[in-house]
């Protein structure tokens, strides 16, 4: 049971099976994607609502196979392709300790999905495609820790479900492992070893850091990264967040994309918006700080490989949107970012402009129409939610 609790933490299996101010595990969290609107389940040991009448057995085919208790096929927003790397005693440890939980009456609520993803059958034929078949064979050449994060960060904790980009059927671009994507309106950053727009400049301390408190001298944890550490990364075991900082950090660098610097006109503009609006907060940078002093309150935003991003995405919805930097353990005050919503699409575009590009970020220019679009689609996804 103890087992299948720390397992829970390392799948973060309360994260996306808990809605907003909802019962832990009691599901109703929304997964946004091209083809509608998918909610996570009931997996309180509820027989009518939750999986309370499920077997152990049904339970290892739900994580390994995608399918459910009634046969039917479950959507790849429950990243059972990397729990399929969960052994038999995984997922009877896991299955142990939900069983503890106390039955929560919630029942579930209805997926959008426009024709023809409506049909779980269609999911055989994802399954087909994109399902890994065999485990990786194990590289007995590296270090423990090297297998122990891999795993984790592969398996388990589904790293990839985020970080790996998709493809229009949402199945993983092979070659583009861990490379960065766009998922849920916010793009996830590459995580290898670029120096240019991965975590090339980022040690094990560094990564550790950020995987235990959301924070560290190169960026904060945002949207769903800040949710994923809250729930899940800073309640692993130090000897786990290490495992994954030293797979992470065999990465080879893997970069996406030339940079081209924006034009002085743009980068004015830019300016003039962050003197007026944003400067109060962000200090401009005078050199970072090392891991082990203490961090500024707000971030400072020269070397930070979230605004340096290769996507534009998640910076553009911090400006809209506002931002909380994450609640941990570790720390247990949140500094807050209000929203920019009041400021024209031509307005955020220069000011994202001018701080991806400012402090040696080097990232390069955004148009107006990109905050147009994130505009309206974040619109789009608090009508669904
Ligand atoms: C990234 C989000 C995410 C994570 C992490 C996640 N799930 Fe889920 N899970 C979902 C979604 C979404 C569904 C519903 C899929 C569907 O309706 O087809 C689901 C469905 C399930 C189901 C099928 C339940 C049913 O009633 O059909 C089980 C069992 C399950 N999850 C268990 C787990 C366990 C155990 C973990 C942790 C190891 C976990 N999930 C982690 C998103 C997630
Ligand atoms: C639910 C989606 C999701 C999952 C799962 C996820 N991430 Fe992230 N991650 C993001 C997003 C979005 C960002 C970008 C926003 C930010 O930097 O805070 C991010 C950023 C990061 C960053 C900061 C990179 C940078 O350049 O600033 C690191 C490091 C990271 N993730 C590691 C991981 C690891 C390790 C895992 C698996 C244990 C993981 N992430 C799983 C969504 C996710
Ligand atoms: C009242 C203070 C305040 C103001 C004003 C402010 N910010 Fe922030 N900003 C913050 C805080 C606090 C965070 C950390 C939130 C987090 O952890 O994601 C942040 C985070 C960010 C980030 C993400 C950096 C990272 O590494 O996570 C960006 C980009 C950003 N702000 C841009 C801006 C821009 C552009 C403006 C002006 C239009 C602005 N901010 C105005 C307080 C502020």
């Amino acid at each position: 049971m103890e087992r299948g609790r720390y397992l829970a933490v390392l799948g973060d299996c309360a994260g996306c099976h808990t809605r907003a101010h909802g019962a832990p595990f009691a599901g109703g969290l929304p997964f946004h994607a091209q083809f509608g609107t998918v909610y996570s389940t009931n997996i309180t040991p509820d027989v009518k609502t939750g999986i309370g009448g499920w077997t152990q057995g049904q339970f290892y085919r739900a994580l390994h196979d995608g399918i459910a208790a009634d046969g039917s096929h479950l959507y790849p927003a429950f990243p059972y392709a990397y729990f399929r790397r969960l052994t038999r005693q995984d997922t009877a440890d896991l299955y142990a300790y939900l069983r503890t939980l106390k039955p929560v009456h919630q029942p579930p609520t209805s997926n959008r999905l426009t024709f023809p993803f409506n049909i779980r059958a269609l999911m055989t034929f994802w399954n087909w495609l994109y399902l890994p078949h065999d485990a990786p064979k194990p590289e007995m050449m590296k270090s423990a820790a090297w297998r122990r994060g891999e795993y984790l960060v592969n398996g388990l904790g589904h790293c990839g479900a985020c970080h790996t980009p998709k493809n229009i059927l949402f199945g993983d671009v092979t070659g583009k492992e861990l490379t960065g994507a766009v998922v849920d309106h916010w793009f996830s950053a590459n995580l290898t070893g670029s120096r240019a727009e991965g975590l090339g400049n980022w040690n094990e301390a560094d990564l550790v850091i950020y995987l235990q408190t959301g924070r560290n001298r190169y960026a904060t944890a945002a949207g769903s990264m800040q949710e994923k550490v809250t729930s899940s990364t800073s309640h692993m075991r130090q000897e786990d967040r290490t495992a994954i900082a030293t797979y992470l950090k065999s990465l080879a660098p893997h970069r996406l994309n030339t940079r081209v610097a924006p034009d002085a006109t743009r980068m004015a503009a830019g300016q003039a918006v962050f003197i007026q609006h944003c400067v109060v907060c962000h200090q401009p940078p005078q050199r970072i700080a090392g891991p082990s002093i203490p961090l500024p309150d707000y971030p400072r935003l020269g070397g930070d490989t979230l605004v340096a991003g290769r996507d534009p995405t998640t910076v553009l919805r911090i400006i809209l949107q506002g931002a909380q930097s994450p609640l941990t353990p570790n720390a247990p005050i949140a500094y807050s970012m209000p929203s920019f919503a009041t400021l024209s699409d031509q307005q955020v575009a220069d000011v994202a402009t001018y701080i991806r590009a400012r402090w040696g970020n080097g990232a390069s220019s955004i148009g107006r129409s990109a905050v147009h679009k994130l505009r309206a689609a974040l619109k789009g996804e608090a009508r669904n939610n």
